[in-house]
């Protein structure tokens, strides 16, 4: 298959790379250092790079961003800037990405646990985390026949949780939660929310 993973640099992008590359042809795509540059807040940008992707079998987003912090200090720029990022990176990313799948392809989104089990801080991040999850059942009904939807919802990451100084063993691997996309392009699973925590 010809795969396209957008956040490809990143923590989770990079071993879900390594996990698919031995058996696939991979594009990576990220803002900086990969094959191709995406901005996921910038709809003009995603379209951009699908002029340059040709037809992909399936397409992966393990980027985007949102704000944490109390809900009292969130500005109406954290919640835009989540909305934007996060939220319609991800669903621009399907919107566009539509013509550009083949028959039968599959995108795999991102969310988190906190769409879930939300924590003090999260108000922004839960909105976008449930809303991924809400828009790809959504859009699998939308896109039957045609292609998959699925998210992958990670919990916390073990290095994740080591950068900031939390204990590892709290988390999930980055590799392990890997699987969780290899799983959602292998299956014949459309509308379903991996849980990866
Ligand atoms: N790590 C965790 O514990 C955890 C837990 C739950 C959910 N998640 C979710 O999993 C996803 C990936 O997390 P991660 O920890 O792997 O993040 P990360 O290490 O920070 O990597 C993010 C990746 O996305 C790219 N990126 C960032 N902003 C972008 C944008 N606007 N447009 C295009 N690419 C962009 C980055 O490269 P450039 O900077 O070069 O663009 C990088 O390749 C995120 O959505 C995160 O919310 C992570």
């Amino acid at each position: 298959m010809r795969i396209l993973v957008v956040g490809a640099t990143g923590l989770l992008g990079s071993e879900i790379v390594k996990l698919l590359a031995a058996e696939h042809d991979i594009v990576t795509a990220s803002r900086k250092g990969s094959d191709l540059h995406v901005d996921l807040s910038d709809k003009r940008s995603i379209e951009s790079m699908y002029t340059q992707t040709g037809t992909l079998d399936a397409i992966v987003c393990a980027a985007g961003s949102a704000k944490f912090a109390p809900l009292a200090t969130l500005a109406d720029e954290d919640f835009s800037f989540s909305l934007a990022n996060k939220l319609m990176g991800q669903v621009n990313l399907v919107r566009c990405g539509a013509a550009h799948i083949s028959q039968g392809g599959c995108f795999t989104l991102t969310s988190g646990v906190l769409a879930q089990q939300p924590m003090e801080g999260s108000a922004a991040v839960s909105i976008v985390n449930a809303g991924v999850e809400a828009f790809a059942r959504s859009a699998a009904l939308e896109l039957r026949g045609k292609a998959r939807v699925n998210v992958v919802s990670p919990g916390w990451v073990a290095e994740t949780l080591e950068s900031m100084g939390r204990d590892p063993s709290q988390g999930v691997p980055a590799a392990i939660v890997a699987q969780a996309y290899k799983r959602s392009l292998g299956g014949s699973a459309s509308g379903e929310v991996i849980d990866a925590s």
